[in-house]
């Protein structure tokens, strides 16, 4: 090697050095993508704070939680981050189903199964029981 090329490469290396380590974490960045757990919590449909749940195609996110009034008018309970990497996803009426708005990762609306995009699996399903207007979530 040449001396030339060898303060091409020296410099090279030490401006890797440099970068920050965030900047090289951030493409394998790994995010808690598990979804809540010990979930246990009530939603009163009667609150204006939860009156999205009172339309079919209604979501709302709460405690790590995105709950649904589905297209058949039940209810559903999923994580609400992404098993990619961890952005919030939603809820898209006119396909009914659960989208991601960063890589487009797409999830069954009901049991938050994969059916699209790089999402390596399902949204963890929590159970949700109804007794007049009060909602219960529950893992
Ligand atoms: S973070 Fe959801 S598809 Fe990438």
């Amino acid at each position: 090697m040449e001396r030339k090329d060898f303060i091409k490469r020296s410099f090279a290396l030490c401006g890797l050095a440099l970068i920050p380590a965030g900047v090289m974490e951030s493409c394998s960045k790994k995010s808690n993508t598990s979804g809540p757990s010990n979930v246990n919590f009530t939603l009163d449909l009667t609150n204006a704070a939860n009156n999205a749940l009172n339309t079919i195609g209604g979501s709302l996110v709460v405690n790590g939680v995105i709950v649904i009034k589905t297209a058949g008018g039940s209810f559903s309970a999923l994580s609400a981050a992404c098993t990619h990497e961890g952005c919030e996803v939603n809820y898209n009426t006119g396909s009914s189903m659960v989208v991601c708005p960063c890589h487009g990762g797409t999830f069954n609306a009901t049991t938050g199964s994969v059916l699209g995009g790089p999402p390596p699996s399902a949204l963890t399903k929590y159970t949700v029981t109804q007794s007049g207007n009060i909602l219960t979530v529950k893992s």
